[in-house]
């Protein structure tokens, strides 16, 4: 039995993958919306197919009606989770590169939830700003240095009982290199530490192995 390998992280990732369909037309979609990026050249660093359906779990546990997502990309996240919403939800999706949000707007119309999300083009710090409260569910998953901000609004517009979720809060370990002048990494400690020390939150971290190599996610319970 081999241990501690990518190889058998990603091969565990695909068999626990059973688990993650939620509806055939919508898991076409989903693999149609991974094409699409592609070969618009857009990264793969979306979240991974099981971790996509843990943000559907939680959004459908807490019956999310408003839900904002900072860092868009072609949507693949995005789907996941405004195929969570109960008719008349919404998600309101940050995208600071224009061609990406316009990969996501197809991937969206494609999987059939155009309609109940809104991919704003701009840089979240500035969007954030302008935002009225509440939401139900958010997910931070933009740039690394951005999320001690991107927190302190998450929270601002969080309903009581609301919930907040970070991606890559691990990062292969480099979470644990007090010194490293990374910006990526510093954001990250900065936001744990925010989110340790926040009286108005509930806070947790899990670290993760899969497809996406060794990396966390991180649960925060706003009061
Ligand atoms: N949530 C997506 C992946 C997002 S990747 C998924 O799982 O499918 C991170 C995205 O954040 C990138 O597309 C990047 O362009 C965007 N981004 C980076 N800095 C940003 C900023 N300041 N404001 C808004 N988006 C930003
Ligand atoms: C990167 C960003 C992500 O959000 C992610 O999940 C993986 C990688 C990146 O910028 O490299
Ligand atoms: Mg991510």
């Amino acid at each position: 039995m081999e241990h501690h390998s990518q190889a058998t992280w990603a091969r565990v990732d695909e068999y626990l993958g059973v688990l993650a369909p939620v509806a055939p037309r919508f898991d076409e979609a989903l693999a149609d919306v991974l094409t699409r990026s592609q070969s618009s050249g857009l990264p793969e660093i979306h979240v991974a197919p099981n971790q996509g359906k843990l943000l559907w779990l939680l959004a459908k546990a807490i019956g999310a009606r408003r839900i904002l997502e900072v860092g868009t990309l072609g949507g693949y996240s995005t789907i996941w989770l405004a195929s969570a919403l109960p008719r008349h939800g919404r998600v309101i999706t940050i995208e600071v590169d224009p061609r990406r949000a316009e990969v996501a707007r197809l991937n969206l119309t494609h999987a059939g939830v155009a309609d109940r999300v809104d991919v704003i083009v701009g840089d979240a710090h500035d969007v954030l700003g302008g935002l009225v409260p509440p939401f139900d569910l958010t997910f931070i998953d933009a740039d690394k240095a951005g999320y001690p901000r991107y927190f302190d609004h998450a929270v601002r517009l969080s309903r009581p009982g609301g919930i907040i979720i970070a991606d890559n809060v691990v990062r292969d370990g480099a979470v644990l290199d007090a010194a490293s002048s990374d910006p990526s990494v510093r954001g990250v400690q900065e936001f744990l530490r925010a989110a340790a020390n926040d009286p108005r939150v509930d806070a947790t971290a899990i670290q993760t192995v899969g497809v996406k190599g060794y990396d966390g996610l991180a649960f925060a319970l706003v009061r």
